[in-house]
């Protein structure tokens, strides 16, 4: 029973983090390499990713940059490579990338839903068919997907956005149930509510930006940190630990 209700320190456990250059990411990377990790993080800004890369060396973290663009298959294929070149490998993934622009389906912006399908849903599945051959390999691995509460309950103008974190928690469960007993591979569905980001400044249609922002405007949201707190918690779990679903809504945010 030794270790049983212990953490597991995360040094030397290979993390790759992607939609760190902001947000949720960048906190959860700095989460990571604080525990020990070395950590690969990416996004498309190389510039937010190299300060952060900076900041991490400062803490007495390693990081490694690579710039990424989650709907890229080659590209989300060369971030699995990076880390195994870098760090000798890839024990947890965070599929956190992701995109919210917001509008009710009558205004049928399709570019917008073909975005979010793009990088909610298949960069998701390009950094699952990316790292799992690694992690076969190596015996063992920790995939945590970043979905969302609108996962489990749509909202008015968040159909489409919903429909891909619905999809997440789907790939999720059948993730956990064809490998977590068979191949040692943990997953992770992370479902915050609202969180203080960028992710709302993107909503492309002024009225629904201002709508949503301003519900939020006198209330208290997540804070970045408190996502990535969750994070940690279900990635330094003992490895007989599963911890397959966290819901992680603001006190302000009953439903
Ligand atoms: N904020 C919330 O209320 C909330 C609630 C529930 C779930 N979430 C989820 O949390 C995740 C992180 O969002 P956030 O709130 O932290 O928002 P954010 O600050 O806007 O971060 C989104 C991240 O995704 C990256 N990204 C977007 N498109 C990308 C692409 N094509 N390739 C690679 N990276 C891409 C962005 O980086 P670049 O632009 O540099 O590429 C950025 O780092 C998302 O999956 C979101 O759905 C957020």
């Amino acid at each position: 029973m030794s270790g049983a209700g212990q953490g597991v320190p995360l040094d030397g456990r290979v993390a790759v983090v992607t939609g760190a250059s902001s947000g949720i990411g960048a906190a959860v990377a700095r989460a990571l390499a604080d525990a020990g990790a070395p950590v690969v993080v990416a996004a498309r800004r190389a510039e937010r990713l190299a300060s952060l890369v900076a900041e991490i060396g400062e803490r007495g973290g390693r990081a490694s940059a690579c710039a990424t663009d989650v709907t890229v298959r080659a590209e989300v294929e060369a971030l699995i490579q990076h880390a195994q070149s870098e760090f000798g490998g890839v024990e947890i993934l965070v599929n956190n990338a992701g995109v919210m622009p917001l509008s009710p389906l009558a205004a049928a912006r399709v570019d917008d839903w073909e975005r979010m399908v793009d990088v909610n849903v298949k960069g998701v599945l390009f950094g699952i068919g990316a790292a799992l051959p690694v992690m076969l390999r190596e015996g063992r691995g920790h995939i945590v997907n970043v979905g969302s509460v609108a996962g489990r309950r749509p909202f008015p103008g968040g159909t489409v956005y919903a429909a891909t974190k619905f999809a997440l928690r789907a790939l999720s469960a059948g993730l956990q149930l064809e490998l977590s007993a068979e191949a040692g591979i943990r997953v992770t569905d992370i479902q915050p509510g609202v969180v203080d980001t960028e992710l709302a400044d993107h909503i492309p249609d002024p009225e629904q930006r201002a709508a949503f922002q301003g519900r939020w405007s006198e209330k208290r949201a997540l804070r970045a940190e408190d996502v990535a707190a969750a994070v940690l918690h279900a990635v330094t779990a003992p490895a007989h630990v599963n911890i397959n679903e966290i819901l992680i809504r603001p006190t302000d945010q009953p439903t």
